[in-house]
């Protein structure tokens, strides 16, 4: 009989459908070592009794120390705003649970720090959740790249642009000490996620940041609250290996809903991405003969690729929700092989180093080098 993982999940809204359905969709895709059980949700939403039900989970509580303390738990999920994060993390370390974490890991990066030390501390299996890693036509862009098809990587360009803060109301994300800062890490924590899986470390950054609308509407009031957070960011960085880094972030980007996109250029070719065409890569290789030459689009649904052979017969397209079933596959064979997944918390820390430099870039109006130690 497979072992059961008792899973308690903190948070119920947007991320909290996004994960509760890969947990329970996983075992449906993939053959797991072991068997996720769906125990406990944590939120603070007043419909929270009808939301468990629906999503699938056995009970429900509103005190997120409920699911710490329980000790029939084995994992905790945790899908709260970042501020949460560190306390929530460390409480559940220390009771030695195993931990998915949200992005970006934490607001800044000496919380994320103590976040990565008190798991390794405790042995435990931590992931955090850059879902765009386990896109399949990414997985074949770092296949390419690795095998030298690419050949020296000189650019790294990428935008994560929305719009939804153009006419939205006050939430969380808008203030400074929830969110830590706005399309930047909440968006930007994303590509720089890409930036380093993809190409490597990045060792120096210089940003520019803007707050445009400075004020939202609390719900439901005629309250004004000031916005805190970066409505939009760019920067430029180098890369260890000598690549160049381009970086451009928004959340009022008129017309764009989640377009995430990035093109990479090497000595001996290029690809191209863009998330709302996730079962696409563009590639481009310089040895192809000139008469046929140019980027073709690489259709990302044959069984070759990563993942695919787990899901429908060729050409049946993927949609956004299965990126959290591949990160789930990862978490749970994690847990069965005692083995860290990829992106751990470790990469959630080094992402935070670079969003702290940017930070201090956009503050020191400067270049900022990335010299946290590892
Ligand atoms: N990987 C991705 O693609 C992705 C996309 C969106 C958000 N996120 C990240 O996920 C996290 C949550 O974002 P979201 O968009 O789901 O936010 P959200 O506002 O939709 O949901 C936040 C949730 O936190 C819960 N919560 C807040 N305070 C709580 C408390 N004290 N105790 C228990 N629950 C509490 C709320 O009940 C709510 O369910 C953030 O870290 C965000 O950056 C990641």
């Amino acid at each position: 009989m497979k072992k059961k993982i008792n899973i308690g999940m903190i948070g119920t809204k947007f991320m909290g459908k996004a994960h509760s359905h890969a947990i329970k969709d996983v075992s449906m895709f993939f053959d797991l070592d072991v068997e996720p059980v769906m125990m406990t949700l944590c939120g603070t939403a007043p419909d929270l009794p009808d939301l468990a039900k629906k999503y699938g989970w056995e009970n429900w509580t509103s005190n997120w120390m409920d699911v710490i303390n329980d000790p029939k738990i084995d994992a905790v999920v945790i899908l709260t705003p970042g501020f949460l994060h560190k306390d929530m993390v460390i409480a559940a370390a220390e009771k030695g649970k195993h931990i998915m974490c949200e992005k970006p890991l934490a607001n800044s990066y000496s919380e994320a720090k103590e976040m990565f030390e008190i798991a390794e501390k405790n042995k435990i299996i931590h992931m955090t959740s850059f879902v765009y890693r386990k896109i399949p036509a990414i997985n074949l862009a770092k296949k390419l790249i690795d095998e030298g098809k690419l050949g020296e990587i000189y650019h790294f360009r990428a935008l994560y642009q929305q719009d939804w803060a153009a006419d939205s109301d006050w939430v969380w994300r808008f203030d400074q000490k929830q969110a830590g800062s706005g399309s930047m890490s909440d968006k930007g924590s994303h590509i720089i996620d890409l930036a380093r899986y993809l190409v490597g470390d990045i060792t120096e950054v210089v940003a520019d940041s803007k707050i445009y609308l400075n004020e939202k509407r609390v719900p439901k009031t005629e309250e004004m609250r000031e916005v805190t957070t970066d409505d939009a960011c760019m920067f430029i960085t180098r890369f260890a290996n000598g690549a160049m880094g381009l970086f451009e972030t928004s959340r009022i980007s008129t017309g764009h809903k989640n377009y995430l996109s990035f093109e990479i250029n090497g000595s001996k070719g290029s690809v191209r991405f863009n998330l709302e065409r996730l079962n696409e890569l563009s590639v481009y290789l310089k040895d192809e003969d000139p008469s046929i030459q140019g980027f073709r689009t690489v259709m990302m649904t044959d069984p070759c690729h990563q993942y695919m052979s787990n899901m429908w017969p060729a050409g049946h397209v993927i949609g956004w929700e299965h990126g959290f079933i591949f990160e789930y596959y990862e978490f749970f064979k994690g847990i069965s092989e005692n083995k860290n997944p990829n992106p751990s918390f470790e990469d959630g820390l080094k992402a935070q180093a670079i969003i702290e430099a940017v930070i201090k870039s956009v503050a020191e109006k400067s270049w900022v080098s990335i010299q946290k130690q590892f």
